[in-house]
């Protein structure tokens, strides 16, 4: 691979290590990355600094960092191909969260929903300063790479709109410095949602009938299908708004089949729910064993793991080193 062409895109994105990964992290996010590899720079990594600002079992935090590297060499991110990094380990991260900490207003920052939900009712007095300033750390994340495409859920839309807006602010102020980057998200399957409730993104703290994770096995995969929720006829139609429930179990399918959503809707015409949710199960349950086997090779030799972290970082601090030099000339910082 280049490590720096102008004209090749950069791809850049990452998964929090805060918990098991699941079925909608992976048709949401992980599915899509390997492809990208051939013909665009492309830039994964874990961000686990990001995970502090909810506190963390230390011995957790560091089982999960490695996890999720596994995983994504699993889904087959290639690491000759692509570079992988994890966060803490390239200081040029943190570095320029303080910069670009400067260029960003409270007032903006007090107007992001993720924070707004995260900090609930209660007055914002009592949270972390963490919680705030994530989305700066993000921004620090995503401009060292000169990054053209972030692909992301629906809900980190918003924080690539404000990554944008510190990048212009620098460049109007220091000339021509940062690329600005653009959100993308997935067709379909961005926002997979709760099995035991639609209304929510499907997430590895709720309820655990609401996520199936990678790990699971095929016994457990297959019974949260047959209990999860369906709307009230038995029709299997793609209709997100009146029927949330079983459209969320189409792009399931849809994203673990590589079809489109017509195709499954016109496979399960004549069947009912009961029929679906099986075969979904079984579809789900057999593809989480082949990337189970594979997640198993890579994290069942640590030592192997790290060396291809440690290669991923050495690139990766290249790129971010030469970007934060540039940086701090411009602003004045020895
Ligand atoms: N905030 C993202 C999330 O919660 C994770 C993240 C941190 C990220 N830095 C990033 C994603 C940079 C894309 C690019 O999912």
């Amino acid at each position: 691979m280049v490590l720096y062409n102008k004209t090749m895109k950069t791809i850049f994105s990452g998964l929090k290590p805060t918990g098991e990964m699941t079925i909608g992290n992976y048709i949401g996010a992980m599915k899509h990355w390997p492809s990208s590899q051939a013909d665009s720079r492309s830039i994964f990594f874990v961000p686990n600094s990001h995970a502090l600002t909810v506190r963390q079992d230390p011995a957790q935090l560091k089982t999960r960092t490695l996890d999720l590297v596994a995983w994504l060499l699993a889904v087959g991110v290639d690491p000759d191909e692509s570079i992988i990094l994890v966060q803490s380990m390239v200081p040029a991260h943190a570095e320029l969260f303080w910069i670009l900490d400067n260029f960003v207003t409270i007032g903006e920052l007090s107007r992001m929903t993720q924070f707004k939900d995260k900090s609930g009712k209660s007055s914002a007095e009592g949270q972390l300063a963490g919680l705030f300033n994530y989305p700066v750390l993000m921004a620090a994340d995503i401009l060292l790479y000169s990054t053209d495409e972030v692909p992301v859920g629906e809900d980190q839309i918003q924080h690539v709109e404000l990554t944008r807006d510190i990048a212009t602010r620098f460049n109007n102020i220091y000339g021509e410095t940062f690329v600005i980057p653009k959100a993308t998200t997935p067709q379909h399957g961005s926002r997979v949602r709760g099995l035991d409730d639609p209304r929510y993104k499907m997430s590895k703290s709720d309820h655990p009938d609401s996520y199936v994770a990678l790990g699971e096995d095929a016994e457990s995969v297959i019974k949260k299908f047959k209990r999860a929720v369906t709307d009230s006829d038995d029709k299997i139609r793609y209709d997100p708004k009146s029927k949330p429930a079983i459209s969320n179990l189409i792009e399931i399918y849809a994203g673990f089949a590589e079809v489109d959503i017509a195709t499954v809707e016109s496979k399960y015409q004549q069947k009912g729910y009961g029929e679906f949710k099986q075969e979904l199960g079984e579809l789900v349950a057999d593809k989480l064993s082949v990337l189970q086997a594979q997640f198993e090779k890579y994290r069942s030799n640590e030592t192997a793991l790290m060396a291809i972290i440690e290669q991923g970082n050495a690139k990766a601090s290249q790129i971010a080193n030469e970007k934060l030099n540039e940086v701090k000339s411009k602003i004045g910082l020895l």
